[in-house]
């Protein structure tokens, strides 16, 4: 397997976590950075919240010793704010800076950011070039495939983004007027890794270890980006990663008491971090992330929906194993 490095920053993998608001915070970074991940990125953090000194965006940008190498992604459609965003987030020491140019939701694009910027390709050189002069170290763009089906451009805004000093590009093969749910694109991936000389990185549906080779192959790219399928799934990072070195060997996958005991020390943790309350909110969807595929995973999925305890968590792990 080729090193895989962005600028100076070598990763120990080429399958790398996205960034997912509201899912990948420290603990879930964290964790797939211990099954294998090569990479991670915060949650996106809010440029102009930034420079209102928001307690919630500064936590964050909040790096800890077992997640790197990582990035901090920021979002905004202003070049000179998105520059004072960088530079508070090198205050956390990020190993990159991560600009966001695909978000889809109505309340990020709806304001001129997230995947609204691809619809200005000269303001997007503008961020990147803004952000790269006060990094000091490397910066990466995540874009989509364009804004909508008429207006497909991601290989317009790669190139735009590497003359302006981008050291990588994660694209996700999917318009922004798409979401997430209509087949990925691979060969836009394919031909944005064919027109830039800086690494490309693939986005969209890579959901195990034999798509994940399989999505490389088609689109040329060194890397992959994974994001719901690593949730209740983070034994994803270590597949890919094994398959690739050594297709030919069989892949190995936890047990049941294994999966659910990494689900109960995951979710521990988020409310160490988070107090009971937000960090039960939030672990239900994961929950429900580490039920899928077993055997009455409706019934499991709705009882997930009501966790609202740690104790609720322990009775429903101790029902899952006695079958
Ligand atoms: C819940 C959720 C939150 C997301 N938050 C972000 C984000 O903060 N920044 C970003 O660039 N992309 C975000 N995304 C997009 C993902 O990073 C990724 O591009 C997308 O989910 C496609 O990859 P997948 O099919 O592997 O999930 C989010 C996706 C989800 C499902």
């Amino acid at each position: 397997m080729t090193e895989c490095k962005i600028g100076s920053v070598v990763l120990r993998s080429p399958a790398l976590l996205a960034p997912m608001a509201g899912v990948s915070d420290r603990v879930y970074r964290e964790l797939c950075m211990d099954m294998g991940a090569g990479y991670c990125v915060s949650e996106m953090v809010s440029s102009k919240a930034l420079s209102f000194h928001s307690k919630k965006s500064e936590e964050l940008m909040e790096i800890s010793s077992r997640e790197r190498p990582c990035g901090i992604q920021i979002f905004g459609d202003e070049p000179s704010c998105m520059a004072d965003a960088a530079r508070h987030a090198m205050e956390n020491h990020p190993d990159i800076i991560d600009i966001n140019m695909g978000c889809p939701a109505p309340k990020i694009s709806g304001n001129g950011s997230g995947s609204a910027l691809m619809r200005h390709p000269q303001l997007c050189g503008e961020i990147v070039r803004a952000v790269v002069a006060v990094s000091d170290v490397p910066v990466t763009v995540k874009i989509r495939k364009g804004w909508d089906d008429e207006s497909v451009n991601a290989v317009e805004i790669a190139k735009i983004c590497e003359h302006a000093g981008a050291s990588a590009i994660t694209i996700h093969g999917r318009t922004r007027m798409q979401f997430y749910h209509p087949p990925v694109d691979y060969e836009i991936i394919r031909q944005v890794r064919h027109s830039v000389s800086i690494p490309v990185i693939a986005n969209g549906d890579i959901d195990s270890a034999q798509k994940a080779k399989e999505v490389m192959e088609r689109t040329d790219c060194d890397m992959v980006m994974i994001g719901r399928a690593s949730m209740g799934n983070p034994w994803l990072f270590m597949q890919i990663k094994s398959y690739l070195e050594h297709p030919g060997q069989p892949l190995s996958y936890p047990t049941l008491e294994e999966k659910l005991g990494v689900m109960v020390a995951h979710v521990a943790k988020m409310v160490e971090y988070k107090g009971e309350y937000i960090a039960m909110k939030q672990a239900r969807k994961l929950v429900i992330g580490y039920f899928k595929g077993m055997r009455g995973a409706a019934a499991l999925r709705n009882e997930a929906g009501r966790l609202s305890s740690m104790d609720d968590l322990y009775k429903l792990k101790s029902r899952v194993l006695r079958g």
